[in-house]
């Protein structure tokens, strides 16, 4: 079953990417340099700060132990993975790759496999040995005519609310859990929230790709888990009444939040709960790494649930890596594969970055991982699995930036009928086909 719904999630390759196949990237095998000497990896990610770019780190230090004689370079870009996809496309297109980059699992690498961006990894997979230790799906996600194309180093959950304990006590909310069966139930609360604390945001949000990452969990609300894999293959009607619900659900939800949303990444907005500024936040469990590294405490300081009305579904996404076609530094880059999909380096990884492993021989309770990555674990192993959409699961990187277009000029507008109106057309646009 969860296979199914992971594969239904990626569906027919995508095309946006195609044009730059037969473009501007260089073949590994003209590179300027000798793939064989190479002494340094550039790794191309968006992890620049907080919990992201320590788990960054930790993959450094086992770099640093593994291969003392390749060096590190950090070409980490910051502002989310929207802008760092169009700078690492604007690299791609004129001949500058780095030696690897970040890349989700699922459509969004598939636009990479079909640009021929990335190399056919299949040979590392013997090599390190890794053909058994990720989950079949995953690696299904991975592979095309056979070839697997990149490396997975975690796998994490997008759907997940977060509240601030102090905050719900102030505004008289109940303190032992923050599950909403439904978006209305969860709505109520926003309006306590209004009522009883007003200087505090019921619901706080970054910009633009933190605002999709919103409206995907309430398509996945109101849609549950079946119609919403059916907006990726034709199934269900991105025009109907069933997604016009939801968009004006989101639109209310909307109405909740920040007003200077739009000059945040998502660990500003995050940090409004530590603050006590923020009553809620929706966001993927790097989260918990934030909130964590400032010694708060599950239960005690704060609360996570799945989502409002997505209990017992995972909205899923993998970051994974590759060789770069055209990578300056094959050696650099398979040594950085070598360490990201160590047992090694998926631990200090991990642990770190709040996200769980990809590989499935590691002992979460033994290694010391905590409680919520733990469950998160035993979440992903028993519920329904569907594709996130702005982490490249079940989108193509066109369809991601679409939607963001779309969301932008909704959210940045009045946010009213005609928007609303709009955002459905441009959703069902960037989705057709
Ligand atoms: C996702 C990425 C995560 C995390 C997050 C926030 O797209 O897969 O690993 O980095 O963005 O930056």
């Amino acid at each position: 079953m969860r296979r199914t719904r992971i594969l239904a999630a990626v569906g027919a390759g995508a095309l946006l990417l195609g044009l730059a196949a037969c473009g501007d990237s260089k073949d590994s095998s003209d590179s300027g340099k000798d793939s064989t000497g190479g002494k340094q990896v550039e790794v191309f990610t968006w992890w620049t700060s907080g919990s992201e770019a320590l788990g960054l780190e930790e993959i450094e230090k086992v770099l640093k132990d593994k291969y003392p004689d390749i060096k590190f370079v950090n070409g980490g870009v910051t502002g989310g993975g929207g802008s760092a996809k169009d700078l690492l496309q604007t690299r791609l297109a004129a001949g500058e790759p780095p030696d690897t980059f970040q890349v989700h699992a699922g459509k969004e690498a598939q636009d990479y496999i079909d640009a021929k961006q990335v190399e056919d990894v299949s040979d590392l997979y013997d090599r390190f040995g890794l053909t058994d230790v990720f989950p079949q799906d995953l690696i299904d996600m991975l592979t095309q005519d056979g070839k697997i194309y990149t490396i997975p180093s975690n796998v994490h959950r997008a759907n997940v609310l977060w509240a601030a304990i102090p905050v719900l006590e102030a505004a008289g909310l109940p303190t032992d859990s923050a599950q909403f069966a439904s978006i209305d139930e969860f709505i109520a609360a926003l309006d306590k929230i209004k009522a009883a604390t007003p200087d505090v945001t019921p619901l706080s949000v970054g910009g633009t790709w933190c605002q999709v990452h919103l409206l995907e969990t309430v398509l996945i609300a109101e849609l549950g888990a079946p119609a919403y894999n059916g907006l990726f293959d034709g199934s269900t009607d991105w025009a109907g009444a069933e997604v016009k619900g939801a968009l004006e659900k989101f639109g209310k939800l909307m109405s909740y939040t920040n007003a200077d949303r739009d000059s945040m990444d998502w660990e500003p907005a995050s940090q409004m709960l530590l603050d006590g500024k923020a009553a809620f936040n929706i966001m993927g469990d790097w989260v918990p790494a934030l909130l964590d590294s400032k010694n708060l405490v599950a239960g005690k300081d704060y609360l996570y649930a799945a989502s409002p009305g997505t209990e017992g579904i995972y909205d899923f996404l993998a970051d994974s890596f590759s060789r770069t076609v055209g990578a300056p530094d094959k050696a650099g880059a398979e040594a950085w594969l070598d360490v990201i999909s160590s047992k090694e380096g998926q631990i200090g990884f991990n642990k770190v970055k709040g996200s769980i492993p990809a590989r499935t021989d590691i002992d979460l309770a033994a290694e010391g991982f905590s409680e919520y990555q733990q469950s998160a674990a035993e979440s992903f192993k028993s519920d329904t699995i569907v594709g996130s959409i702005q982490h490249g699961a079940a989108a193509t990187i066109k369809q991601g930036a679409d939607a963001n277009n779309a969301v932008s000029k909704f959210t940045t507008g009045a946010m009213d009928a005609a928007g609303l109106a709009t955002l459905q057309q441009e959703l069902a646009a960037a989705f057709a086909g």
